[in-house]
């Protein structure tokens, strides 16, 4: 019999170690980082220490930095940092508080001081197989056997770090396996068409984003009235042939403005769904993502602790964020990107958006073979979010070492995973910093190529 995915007991014997510190903790200081993932792991978390009995105080925030760090610890016994941590360890270390560290981002170094649980350090690629939620949700299911049925939650930060795209592996794969077995969660056939009502979901559809379609009510109408499917169909209700006759036209469209084969497949990956949520991980992560790049990350957590009045709240907030999306998608596309040798980009003034529109643009219109960047002036800093591909990473592009390096040329910082980094640099030396990133990037590849 198939002994199902094992994990390494590396990443367990932390896990126990972190188990310990919270049960002997009567109150907990939790931070967690603001997108998707971050706030599905406040939420494991919050669930977590709510039934053990604790008290808690979260904080979701976009950055963290050294001055935060301080602040939150004063008059704190036991601190758990989750989606983020990894790369303030130094920082963390000198606190005189107990530290936990869940994240899953690249770490520089480990720590003999701070319970640094990090899926790198045990063999597990944290960009692709374990979310920093599933580390949270790995936490919790070692806690307690009834928090099982927090995996819906944690599910939300794999699906929002897109690391189900490509099929499950690692960690991820593991929490599936047991989630199956305890029936919290289901595995649904992929699609190229999005969920619940069709004109409202192929206008707001990013994954696939379809020029002419995506972002404008006229070109969706018109490409479901050419399929043959009346305007107020609901994707569910739909036939075999007319199911199929949409998804062709998708594709068409998808091939035509330059979407490649890799894409498509992943848009059709299989979806998770949980039947006592009565949805997708997908759009799960999609309602918790509009929460964190609104500023509402509360409203995130709430939901994550079952509020019916956060979820009504955060249908809005995502409803909002998609007409923005699409409205800037639009002047992308419109203005289009700016291209330089190895890398391609744009400025945008919607700082939270960064991140999604140069994803977007990375998959979905822009040169497959150049990373793409973001630029945001807040006023007093750049923000940079940038983008790669998988095809990037086996020609040797690495995001997260580009960013960390080139910012702090020009004094600033940056990071992340090698497909997704961003960076914050001073007003003024972005283009500095842009030609620096050209520059690695090239040699990222060049080192590849003569390396094979
Ligand atoms: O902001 P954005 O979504 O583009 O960030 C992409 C990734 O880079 C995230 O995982 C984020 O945590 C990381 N990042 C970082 N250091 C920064 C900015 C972003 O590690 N200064």
């Amino acid at each position: 019999m198939d002994p199902g995915t094992q994990l390494p007991d590396k990443l367990l014997s932390r896990i126990s170690i972190a188990k310990a510190e919270l049960e002997a903790a009567p109150e907990v200081r939790v931070i967690s980082h603001y997108d998707a993932d971050g706030i599905s792991s406040a939420g494991v978390l919050s669930n977590m220490l709510l039934r053990a009995g604790k008290h808690i105080h979260v904080t979701m925030t976009k950055s963290l930095t050294d001055k935060l760090i301080s602040e939150v610890s004063a008059g704190c016994k036991t601190m758990v940092l989750s989606d983020m941590g990894s790369s303030h360890l130094e920082a963390l270390e000198a606190l005189d508080c107990k530290v936990i560290v869940l994240d899953h981002h690249s770490p520089q170094k480990d720590s003999e001081k701070v319970v640094h649980v990090n899926p790198h350090l045990a063999g597990i690629d944290g960009m692709t197989s374990a979310s920093a939620s599933a580390v949270c949700m790995l936490l919790a299911a070692h806690m307690d056997e009834k928090n099982w049925d927090l995996l819906p939650i944690a599910f939300a930060g794999i699906a929002g770090d897109r690391q189900a795209i490509r099929g499950l592996s690692g960690l991820n794969q593991w929490l599936y396996e047991e989630g199956l077995k305890r029936g919290v969660v289901e595995v649904r056939p992929g699609s190229m068409l999005p969920e619940g009502g069709l004109l409202n979901g192929l206008i707001g559809s990013t994954d696939p984003y379809v020029i002419g379609v995506s972002g404008s009510p006229e070109g969706a109408a018109a490409l479901m009235a050419e399929a043959g499917i009346p305007a107020n169909a609901e994707v569910e209700r739909l036939d075999d042939a007319q199911r199929m006759k949409l998804s062709s036209l998708l594709a068409l469209r998808l091939t035509a403005q330059g979407t490649p084969m890799s894409t498509l497949d992943e848009i059709v990956h299989e979806r998770y769904h949980f039947p006592r949520w009565g949805m997708s991980a997908d759009a799960l992560a999609g309602l918790l993502n509009a929460c964190g790049r609104s500023n509402h990350e509360g409203t995130g957590l709430a939901l994550a602790l079952g509020d019916a009045e956060a979820m009504e709240t955060a249908r809005a907030l995502r409803q909002a964020y998609v007409d923005e999306v699409q409205a800037s998608l639009q002047r992308v596309v419109k203005n289009g990107l700016i291209k330089a040798e190895n890398i391609q980009y744009f400025y945008n003034d919607n700082l939270g958006l960064s991140g999604i529109l140069s994803g977007v643009a990375m998959q979905y219109f822009g040169d497959r073979d150049k990373p793409t960047l973001a630029l945001s002036d807040t006023g007093e800093e750049i923000k940079v979010s940038s983008r790669g591909t998988f095809e990037l990473l086996d020609k040797g592009v690495d995001l997260a070492a580009a960013l960390r390096e080139c910012g702090q040329k020009v004094g600033g910082v940056g990071g992340g995973h090698r497909i997704a980094s961003g960076a914050t640099v001073p007003r003024g030396r972005d283009k500095e910093f842009l030609e620096l990133v050209d520059k690695m990037v090239g040699e990222q590849k060049a080192r590849k190529k003569d390396a094979s």
